[in-house]
């Protein structure tokens, strides 16, 4: 299957001269999701993984799913704000200002292996984030996942020494 037909390609959204991805055409293909899923599945099969973390909101679609397929636990990861027991945070630049993403103290335990999963690795910002609030909690990155990477946005660079698959690649 060649999942780049399931990802449309919208001009100029959110602001002049980013080439957003949109992943709504896949999610709503219900054999093509599922066999976007299985794929990462495999990619990932080398990662020995007792749990799976994704970024709100599009790393749900992406990682409880492929946490469902692995059968191991998913937990998410949230911006400030929005988990309801006690959090750790961490706080990363955006273009203009700058962002807060949350994980729950409990969220991982000590030494379990955690996959973190997401949609799109842009500039690995989010990522970097999330990377540090699971070793926060004393967890180990086992990997990262994403259904696309883009390449001249050089993520991967944040993210050095950590194991990254990606299924789609855009340069
Ligand atoms: C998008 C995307 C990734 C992140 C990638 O999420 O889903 O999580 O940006 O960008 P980066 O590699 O430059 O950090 P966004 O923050 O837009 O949130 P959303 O999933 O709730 O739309």
């Amino acid at each position: 299957m060649n999942f780049k037909d399931y990802i449309r390609v919208i001009p100029d959204f959110p602001q002049p001269g980013i080439k957003f991805k949109d992943i709504t055409p896949l999610l709503n293909d219900g054999p093509a999701y599922k066999e976007a899923i299985a794929a990462l599945k495999e990619l990932v099969k080398h990662l020995e993984i007792d749990v799976i973390a994704g970024p709100e909101a599009r790393g749900f679609v992406i990682g409880a799913p492929l946490a469902l397929e692995l059968g191991v636990g998913f937990v998410p990861i949230r911006k400030k704000g929005k988990l309801p027991y006690e959090t750790i945070e961490a706080s990363y630049d955006l273009e203009y200002g700058n962002d807060s993403l949350t994980m729950h103290v409990d969220a991982i335990q000590p030494g379990q292996r955690v996959l973190i999963a997401d949609d799109l690795l842009a500039t690995g910002g989010t990522i970097a984030t999330s990377v540090k609030l699971v070793r926060q909690l004393g967890g180990t990155v086992a990997g990262a996942a994403f259904l696309i990477e883009l390449g001249y946005l050089t993520g991967r660079d944040k993210l050095e020494g950590i194991d990254i698959v990606s299924l789609l690649k855009y340069e």
